[in-house]
């Protein structure tokens, strides 16, 4: 499985990068609006240096408009950015047209705002690299959001589709084992919950026993 951190804040993702296992990154308008960043240069700029920064990973820049025309204009240009650029493109059907005309036309997309697995299976067959679907929002609204990335995974393990599937709006370090269980390619995830995997009480207490044993024979 693949390691994205879901933020567009830059000390965050060079600390995830420092980690040497991460594989990209996912944005979104309200990560970018949270780092105060203003105006379409300021919004290029960042999307320059994060994927400078990430360097051979994927980076989800998300348009904001949702009409058609609109969507691919705005992913035209954020493709332009860098190569490592992934279109991120709403599930709607204005958005499913737009990732198929992104398909045909060579630019990869990552469709978002997935909430059942018959919106994975049009933007796959649309063409979409990724799929994103929101497992902590279907679990905050008292669904399971991992049953729907495990349905998911049978149905393109069945149908045979290459479309990867991102789990997305991850909570916690469990979200993470849980999603790798269920069949995602990528989890998308905050730092605390990636550094959260590194850690056990049980590391804690066995280290400290090795440190205060080497003291022994220094
Ligand atoms: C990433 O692609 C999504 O936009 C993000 O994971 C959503 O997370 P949230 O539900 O915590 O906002």
């Amino acid at each position: 499985m693949k390691y994205f951190i879901d933020t567009a804040n830059l000390d965050q993702i060079k600390e995830a990068n420092d980690l040497g296992i991460l594989d990209g990154v996912t944005t979104n308008p309200t990560l970018m609006a949270k780092e105060g960043i203003k105006g379409e240069e300021a919004v290029f700029n960042h999307y320059k240096t994060i994927c400078e920064i990430v360097k051979n990973g994927d980076v989800s820049a998300e348009v904001t408009a949702i009409d058609f025309q609109g969507i691919i204009n705005q992913g035209k240009k954020l493709a332009a950015i860098h190569k490592n650029i992934v279109v991120k493109v709403p599930m709607i059907a204005e958005g499913v047209k737009a990732i198929k005309w992104f398909t045909d036309n060579n630019i990869r997309t990552n469709c978002t705002l997935i909430f059942s697995a018959g919106q994975a299976m049009i933007a796959a067959k649309a063409g979409a690299a990724y799929v994103s679907p929101f497992i902590g929002r279907i679990d905050d609204s008292g669904w399971d959001g991992l049953e729907l990335i495990q349905q998911i995974a049978n149905i393109f393990a069945i149908q045979n589709i290459k479309t990867e599937i991102l789990a997305a709006s991850i909570r916690n370090s469990l979200h993470i084992i849980r999603c790798a269980e269920a069949g995602a390619n990528v989890c998308t995830c905050p730092l605390d919950s990636i550094v959260g995997l590194t850690k056990h009480p049980l590391t804690d207490i066995g280290l400290a026993k090795f440190m205060q044993d080497a003291k022994k024979f220094e």
